[in-house]
């Protein structure tokens, strides 16, 4: 059968250049260098393991080019000074070793630059910058605000730029871009995009200048083509240099337009760039417009501005954005874009390129677009990915043959225990796997449910545990004796948190759904009882139609069988303004509920990721209502009751009420296994509740060190 992301792996060329595919791992900081800028084991192990999985050519994040001036992150890759090429030219030669190629991102940060800002330097900038008011830092806790990225002790510093700066800036730039070439690297792209200051000179919201760099785009133009005339006449006409660059500025007055765009990349190539690759910013008015641009949550949101640029081009064009490969193969084969950029599913899944060779596009581990990677920026640490526990760590943490495989019993079924199963299956061992529901997934089957990215999570694990050595045990009745007659060397017990109605006058109702029962419903774990207990006759009918269909067996269909479905009213009151229950108002209100959250606390969402919080409490407030320090006091037939913070009580009318909190870790088994004999592990949510992050990590530690 002929392999239909054929477009995708096909070889490419960008000037001399010759790339062995069009797959580019598109450009992240990730605070993986060492804090004095130069690149160690952790960052070099993390772009060989991304060579290695066949990617055509990796692009290594912001590395800056006046270091420590003008960076953001603090452990950011420098290439300022001759002393950082040792370390460069390692990563350039174990990339190639696996024939792939690297490109180096060259960065200013301008008055992005937070560390500089953080650290009392000076921040470069075009013209005086314009004030952004925003709310984003009141959805921040106070442990994040500690560690927040940009503040520190010292008045901000600014310095608009004169034209000895502009010539310092451009030999910045030149001198990095050689000893990008020295190191060993194929390429240079300059960031000309993200305000960072190529970008912060081409907006006409950010330059205000007079002079012959500010003014029509000509002007705002002529520091990124000055630079890119430098560094060509630096590196030589042969070796690749490519821009970066913003086809919009979204919430942007006077901002980069898609015509700026298209007319800044043609001046590019006539200046001699050998490509141009298409992002996109937005002014940080709210944090939820970070999720439109520079990362967005939407599907291919760049591609419809690359394909008008590269239609007035005669040079590649590299597009990023979430674009799924099947898109990127049809828009390739098309001649809409030359190259697809990945980053966060480069994070989940380093062998994509190579799973689409072999045509197993079932076996890449998805990004679940939980903004936990870039979240961790925003508090100045390293990036990590919640569904790959490796991301980052791949110079310690190998997945290695087992020296002694042994029987790994395996108890719950959900992202903990199938993830433990793979990565010990993978190694060796005999795995069982033990689940109490007659299907696998747990509570990423309710989490798919909510958000529909978790549901790709859900399905990749299944297909791994079906397609591993790995004993699945279904409606499996566990106790210390049948777990003891299956003979473990280890039990690992991963059986997930329980969620018990807490202690409300009116929770006993027919109309109040605790976590658990919402959930045991969905997802098909004793639902019957649940459904007695809960719903009434003609619900109970419509339940088991779907239940007879087994449309409960996907998430997918799940998804589309609650649009038409719900054991809940029109009027929703949800308390619990944490991840679960804010993740449920989203969904509910996208199915047409009236939503009301009340959370007891100050904060809200504080165990989503920072940039995901942010979206999820935009969606909620903007669609639904939610209520801070609100203590719920008492259920009745049609209200809720509740204090708010100055001790007033208030009703909310409720058809339906959902407790969500009081999730607490479910150790019974663990505690009825504690004495079987064999060493015994608590993984995931009944170890402590952390999520699916939490699940993926630990499911991950136990299946490699068993
Ligand atoms: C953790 C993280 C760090 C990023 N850092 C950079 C960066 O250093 N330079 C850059 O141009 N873009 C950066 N980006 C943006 C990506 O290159 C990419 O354009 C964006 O994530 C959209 O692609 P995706 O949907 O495949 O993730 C970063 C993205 C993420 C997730």
């Amino acid at each position: 059968m002929s392999n239909p992301f054929q477009p995708l792996l096909q070889p490419g060329r960008i000037g001399q250049l010759e790339i062995r595919n069009r797959i580019f791992m598109s450009p992240m900081g990730s605070n993986f260098a060492e804090t004095d800028g130069t690149c160690g084991e952790r960052i070099q192990a993390y772009y060989e393991e991304r060579a290695k999985g066949g990617a055509g050519l990796l692009t290594m994040g912001v590395c800056s080019v006046a270091f420590p001036h003008g960076t953001g992150e603090p452990y950011q890759v420098g290439v300022s000074r001759d002393d950082f090429i040792p370390g460069l030219s390692q990563v350039a030669a174990r990339v190639h070793r696996h024939g792939a190629k690297i490109a180096m991102q060259l960065q200013h940060g301008g008055k992005t630059a937070a560390l500089d800002r953080a650290q009392g330097r000076e921040l470069w900038v075009p013209s005086m910058p314009k004030m952004v008011k925003n709310d984003m830092m009141s959805a921040i806790t106070q442990d994040e605000l500690k560690n927040f990225i940009g503040i520190g002790p010292h008045p901000v510093r600014i310095r608009v730029m004169d034209h000895a700066d502009i010539a310092q800036m451009i030999e910045y730039f030149a001198a990095a871009a050689l000893r990008a070439k020295q190191a060993g690297f194929d390429a240079v792209e300059l960031h000309g995009a993200h305000t960072y200051i190529l970008a912060g000179f081409l907006s006409a919201y950010s330059n205000q200048r007079e002079d012959e760099y500010g003014g029509p785009l000509e002007n705002r133009a002529r520091l990124l083509l000055e630079t890119l005339r430098a560094v060509k006449a630096r590196v030589g006409a042969d070796f690749p240099v490519w821009i970066r660059l913003d086809g919009e500025e979204l919430h942007t007055p006077g901002g980069i337009t898609l015509a700026d765009a298209m007319a800044t990349a043609k001046m590019c190539e006539a200046a001699g760039a050998d490509a141009i690759s298409v992002s996109a910013y937005a002014t940080l008015t709210s944090g939820v417009v970070f999720t439109e641009a520079p990362i967005p949550q939407k599907p291919g949101a760049y591609m419809s501005n690359a394909a008008a640029i590269k239609g007035v081009l005669n040079i590649p064009v590299i597009t990023a954005g979430r674009i799924e490969p099947e898109v990127a193969a049809k828009a390739i084969a098309q001649g809409e874009m030359d190259f697809v950029a990945m980053a966060r599913k480069m994070l989940a899944d380093p062998e994509i390129p190579i799973k689409l060779i072999q045509n197993r596009p079932q076996d890449i581990r998805p990004c679940i677009y939980c903004y936990a990677c870039v979240s961790e920026i925003f508090v100045n640490r390293r990036v990590k990915c919640a569904v790959n526990a490796q991301t980052g760590h791949e110079f310690e943490h190998p997945i290695t043959p087992a020296v002694m495989p042994k029987h790994v019993v395996i108890v719950g079924g959900g992202p903990a225990g199938m993830e433990a199963a793979r990565v010990a299956a993978i190694r060796g061992h005999k795995v069982t796997l033990l689940e109490r529901s007659d299907r696998l997934g747990g509570t990423l089957f309710f989490a798919g449910l909510a958000y529909p990215e978790n549901g790709k999570l859900l399905d990749y694990l299944v297909e791994q545990v079906k397609n591993l050595p790995i004993e699945v045990k279904l409606s499996a009745q566990v106790s210390k004796t049948s777990v003891a007659a299956l003979k473990p060397a280890v039990i690992v017990v991963a059986t997930g948190a329980k969620r018990q109605a807490p202690a409300i006058a009116g929770a006993e109702q027919q109309h109040v759904w605790s976590g658990d029962e919402l959930r045991r419903l969905m997802t098909g774990d004793r639902a019957d009882e649940v459904a007695k207990a809960k719903l009434n006759l003609a619900e109970r009918a419509m339940f088991k139609a779907g239940g007879m269909l087994k449309v409960t067996d996907s998430a997918e269909a799940l998804q589309s069988l609650s649009k038409l479905w719900m054991p809940l009213g029109k009027k929703v009151v949800i308390v619990g303004g944490g991840l679960v229950g804010l993740e449920l108002a989203e969904f509910l209100l996208a199915r047409g509920r009236d939503v009301t959250v009340l959370e007891p606390s100050d904060k809200a969402g504080r165990e989503l990721s920072i940039v995901r919080r942010w979206r999820v409490l935009d969606v909620v407030k903007s669609h639904g209502t939610l209520h801070l320090k609100a203590q719920v006091q008492e259920i009745t037939a049609n209200h809720v009751v509740w204090q708010d913070a100055e001790g007033v009580t208030q009703q909310t009318p409720a058809n339906s009420v959902v407790l969500a909190i009081g999730a607490e870790a479910d150790d019974t088994v663990a505690i009825e296994l504690a004495d079987c004999g064999v060493p015994l592990h608590r993984i995931g949510d009944c170890a402590g509740v952390n999520y699916i992050e939490g699940a993926m990590h630990e499911g991950h530690r136990a299946g490699r060190t068993v």
